[in-house]
Parts: structure tokens; C-alpha cells; sequence
């Protein structure tokens, strides 16, 4: 059976503790399935970003997918980290959770004309552009305005960020950026414009990257790309670096923020602009954990499925990305406990609906027992959905002995408020 796992999740007593609280405590509180967030491993996270980006003057943008929280956003501006958007709606929150204009980046491969016009009015730092055609209507939007936007635009440098395929944006054929040789024309025609300063370059190639060599690879293409630009006479001023940044879901393999901080300070060092960089995951993903009990565990051959109240609404990573949460019960059992093979499942009508297949979880797994999926801070409680007419799950904050609900769950009472029988 997995051991957790982090300074802030850990068993105690044979019991799952999330900070100084038992998960089982949290659960007599409220309805399975839920979100847990740790607060002090967000913060720690945040620390040891400064620490490995701050110390070469990178700027952090915390992209905002991930998780977009109210209260965990909140305590990322307080901790003074911008933020990158992708939509008008994100731009809302940010806005709501106190982060400042200039301290934003909106990025988005199709932003319309609406979310570009809200963005200019909020005074966005930077608008990550990703198409000529882009760029002519904000130059429009802006002139109408009376306005002058920052621009960087994100360039696909052709890179395979060797991760899984539906989370590679930057090579030919994705849809994210634009061809290198089309940015140099762009930066050429823009030059002069008089309500765009088009002076940066963007990339991002993808993420869950644990393979460094992908990104350096791209970091260099965009450098001799900003090297080109500026021996044309153009100036950039500023390269965006992406994100992407692996965390250990319990195999072993992640990115060392140091080791990319360290290539990114190589790579740029004879570039005189500023320099950022736009993580997520991994940020939150450690920080968070999903809640769940066992409803049934159905004896079958060749292995029983444990079947959860949690499903792929709640969790879609699995279904969509074949993805690996570390599965573990609430109550840990002895070392020399019996530990048996299961098929976890959901219970929405999907085959998909499959957390993992062989999952070793104790001999004696009951039903009505709690387990929990781990690092599920990122891109978790942000996807989920309420097919099948489910409920959407509640987020909850520990800080010490105290625990918060910051977002209620979404009956199907509240979705039913939204329909209309004519
Ligand atoms: N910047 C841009 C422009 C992005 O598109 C993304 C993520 C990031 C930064 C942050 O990447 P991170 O550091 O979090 O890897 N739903 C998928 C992940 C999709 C990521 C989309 N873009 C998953 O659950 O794995």
C-alpha cells in the first residue's frame, strides 16, 4: 500500500491527518465526496517557489486552471504572486481575490472580444496573444478604447514536452501559438503601433513535464528567436516561460523547480529583459485530497471492484488523462495486514468511469469506509461536473485544528434553480 506523502498529509495514529485534523474527523462534518485543502502545504508550496525562481529574478504567475478557488487565490495574492487567466471568468475572480491589474497575464488561444475588452478595462499587465488574427482585433479594441495594451505573443516552438498527449500544446499541429517565423513578421508589422506595445514572447509547451531536456529545449528556441527580433531591431523586453512543471503523483517522477530555474537563468543570461513563469499544478496539486467512502465492494472475478461515492464528475483526471491518483483508506492498517487487489470505480454509468485497475488497499476494505485520492489540489475539483445529475463536491480549508468550507457542494436543488419548464 502507498505511504503518504507530504509534511502536511500524513497518518498519525494509524489515522489519515490532514494538518493537525483526522480526515475521519472532517468527514462526520459534512457529505462525501469532498475536496480537502491543506493551507500551510500551500504555503510552503509558494515558499519554495520564491525561493527557486525568486533568486533569479523570474516572476511568478500562478496559472490560474489549476485551481481557482476564491480563498486559495486569495491567500496566492496575499503571498504577492501574479496570476495568469485564460478567461473572462478567471479575470473575474482574480479580480474579486484582490489581485492587482499589472499583475496579471491573459492567455487563451480563443479570448473574444468581450473577455479582451473586460481585460483592458481591469488595466491586465499583458495580453499573451496566439494568432495574427488575435492580434488585429485587439489592436481594433484597443484604438476604439483609446487604450494601450502590453503584448507577448506565444509562440509554438515546435517541442514535444514528452508528456501525455492530451496535455502537449506546443508542437505543430496543436493549437496553441503561433509559427515562429509568423511572430517575427508580427513583432515587424506591429512595431509601430500606437495602442500596442507588442514586445514579448510567450511559450508553453505543455504540462506534467518531467523530462527537462523537452523544456530547455523550447526556453532555447525562444531566446534565438528573441535574439532574432531584437538584431532586427525590434525590441523584446520580456519572455514568458510557461509552466508545466511536474509533481510526483507517488511514482517518483517530477521536475525539480531548482533544476528549471537554474536552466532558465543559463539559457537567458545574455537576455536584458524580464523573465517569468506561469505555474500551476504545482502550486496545489499536493495540497489537496479528495474524499470518499466505499459504497459497495463487489465480489467479481478476475479482481472485486471497490465502488466509491466519487466518480469521474468529481475526479475526471483518470477517465481523460489515464491518470494516477494514489488511493489510500482513511484508516491505516499494520504492516503485516492482508492487502488485496481491487478495480476502484465510481459509480456514474461509464466504463470509464475506473480510477485504477489493481489497487492494492487492505484485505478488510469495508463497506462505508472512507478513501481518499491524494494530490488532487490541481486540475481536480476545477473539472468536476454534474453528470448523471450528481452533486458537484464541496472544497474545504484546514489551517491547523480549523477547518472551512470555501465552496458549498452544487445540489442538484441549486442546478434545478437554473431551469425554466415553459
Ligand atoms: N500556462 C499556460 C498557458 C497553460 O496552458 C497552462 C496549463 C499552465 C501555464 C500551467 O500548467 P501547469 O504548471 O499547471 O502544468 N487538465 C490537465 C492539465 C491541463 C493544463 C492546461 N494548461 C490535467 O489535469 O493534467
Amino acid at each position: 500500500m502507498n505511504t503518504p506523502l507530504n509534511t502536511h498529509i500524513a497518518y498519525r495514529d494509524q489515522q489519515l491527518h490532514i494538518e493537525s485534523l483526522t480526515v475521519g474527523q472532517i468527514a462526520e462534518q459534512i457529505e462525501t465526496p469532498f475536496y480537502c485543502y491543506s493551507k500551510a502545504m500551500l504555503l510552503d508550496n509558494i515558499q519554495t517557489c520564491r525561493d527557486a525562481f525568486g533568486r533569479y529574478g523570474i516572476d511568478i504567475h500562478y496559472a490560474v486552471k489549476a485551481n481557482s478557488n476564491l480563498t486559495l487565490l486569495s491567500l496566492i495574492a496575499t503571498q504577492g504572486l501574479g496570476v495568469d487567466l485564460v478567461s473572462g471568468g478567471e479575470l473575474k475572480r482574480v479580480a474579486r481575490a484582490g489581485v492587482p491589474g499589472d499583475s496579471m497575464v491573459f492567455s487563451g488561444v480563443g479570448k473574444t472580444q468581450t473577455e479582451l475588452r473586460d481585460a483592458l478595462l481591469k488595466g491586465v499587465g499583458r495580453i499573451n496573444v496566439e494568432s495574427a488574427e488575435e492580434l488585429a482585433v485587439l489592436a481594433d479594441i484597443a484604438a476604439e478604447m483609446n487604450v494601450s495594451a502590453q503584448v507577448s505573443l506565444r509562440v509554438n516552438p515546435d517541442v514535444a514536452a514528452n508528456t501525455h498527449a492530451h496535455i502537449t500544446t506546443g508542437t505543430k499541429g496543436n493549437k496553441f501559438g503561433i509559427e515562429p517565423a509568423q511572430a517575427i513578421e508580427l513583432m515587424a508589422e506591429y512595431a509601430a503601433h500606437p495602442f500596442l506595445c507588442v514586445d514579448g514572447l510567450a511559450m508553453h509547451i505543455g504540462s506534467q513535464i518531467c523530462d527537462i531536456e523537452p523544456y530547455r529545449q523550447a526556453v532555447t528556441r525562444l531566446v534565438d528567436l528573441a535574439q532574432q527580433v531584437i538584431g532586427d531591431d525590434y525590441p523584446v523586453n520580456h519572455l514568458d516561460l510557461g509552466g508545466g512543471f511536474g509533481v510526483d503523483y507517488g511514482d517518483g517522477q517530477a521536475l525539480s523547480l531548482e533544476s528549471v530555474a537554474q536552466a532558465i537563468a543559463e539559457i537567458t543570461e545574455s537576455f536584458g529583459g524580464s523573465v517569468s513563469v506561469e505555474p500551476g499544478r504545482f502550486l496545489v496539486a499536493n495540497i489537496g485530497m479528495l474524499v470518499s467512502r466505499v459504497v459497495y465492494v463487489k465480489e467479481t472475478e478476475p479482481l472485486p471492484f471497490a465502488i466509491l461515492d466519487a466518480g469521474m464528475t468529481d475526479l475526471m483526471r483518470p477517465a481523460l488523462y489515464q491518470a494516477r491518483h494514489q488511493t489510500v483508506p482513511v484508516k491505516q492498517r499494520a504492516e503485516s495486514d492482508d492487502v488485496r487487489a481491487y478495480d476502484v470505480v465510481g459509480p456514474v454509468c461509464e466504463s470509464t468511469d475506473t480510477f485504477s485497475r489493481g489497487e492494492l488497499l487492505p484485505a478488510s476494505l469495508a463497506e462505508g469506509e472512507l478513501v481518499v485520492f491524494l494530490s488532487a489540489g490541481a486540475y481536480c475539483a476545477v473539472m468536476s461536473n454534474s453528470y448523471n445529475s450528481r452533486t458537484i463536491p464541496a472544497e474545504l480549508l484546514v489551517d491547523g485544528d480549523e477547518v472551512s468550507v470555501i465552496r458549498h457542494a452544487i445540489t442538484q436543488d441549486a442546478l434545478l434553480a437554473y431551469e425554466e419548464t415553459p
